[in-house]
């Protein structure tokens, strides 16, 4: 299939395959080529921050205020997740499409904010670029930040998510269950957020878990 076809369109025959003896970390989709779960580097801010005003302008309209959304940038963000990098213990994993060579989506992850306990970990931004939804890169994300909290030997992890996301199913196919509602203050209006949370972070790394 040429290159240059929209990844959607590339996505539109058919769900994601695995391919035998493709490495864990690696998610098959059509035409053999791959999209890859690797550790953040502080050059990949820049694409995150790009990613992140994507998938808010494109997932929150409608359910945050216009002039806030529309306020994002991509440079102010990937400042703020620069940032975060600098803070101990928090990391990014980035899902990388192996044909392009594009960051297509991201997890950050951390140290729980708010004292909620020296054994949580929470993940503080998943984002999939909306043409990528939908063919276990979230999932592969999550459990890539799974893996290196258990092996930081935090044993929960949690993330809080907008109560009116339409993609909370995301984190009830993953086993996440709610335990805490708390507000949150955007551009100067205050929303009702849920914090979904894996008890037992291990549960993640089963193949049952939102596997693909
Ligand atoms: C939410 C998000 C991270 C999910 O990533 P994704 O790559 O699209 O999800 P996956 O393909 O890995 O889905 C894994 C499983 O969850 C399910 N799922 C995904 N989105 C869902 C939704 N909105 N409702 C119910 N189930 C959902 C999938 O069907 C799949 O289940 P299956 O294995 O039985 O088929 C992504 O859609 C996204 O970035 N959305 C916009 C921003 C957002 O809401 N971020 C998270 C909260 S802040």
């Amino acid at each position: 299939m040429p290159p240059d076809l929209a990844p959607a369109d590339r996505f539109s025959s058919g769900p994601a395959r695995s391919f035998p003896g493709a490495p864990r970390s690696y998610i098959g989709y059509m035409d053999g080529n791959f999209v890859e779960i690797r550790n953040g580097r502080t050059a990949d801010v820049f694409d995150i921050g790009r990613i992140l005003v994507e998938t808010w302008q494109f997932a929150f309209r409608g359910l945050l205020a216009d002039d806030f959304l529309d306020a994002m940038s991509p440079a102010d963000q990937a400042v703020r997740h620069l940032g975060r990098r600098r803070t101990p213990d928090v990391r990014h994993c980035v899902a990388v499409d192996r044909l392009t060579g594009e960051i297509v989506g991201f997890v950050n992850f951390g140290p729980a904010r708010g004292g909620s306990g020296a054994k949580a970990a929470e993940i503080y931004a998943l984002y999939v670029r909306p043409p990528y939804q939908g063919i276990g890169i979230g999932s592969r994300l999550v459990k890539a930040a799974a893996c290196r909290v258990m092996a930081s030997g935090q044993a929960s992890l949690f993330a809080w998510v907008l109560s009116t996301n339409p993609n909370r199913g995301f984190y009830e196919r993953l086993g996440a269950r709610p335990v805490e509602i708390g507000p949150i203050r955007l551009g100067g209006v205050t929303y009702e957020q849920i914090a979904y949370a894996w008890h037992d972070v291990e549960m993640l790394l089963t193949d049952d878990a939102g596997a693909r």
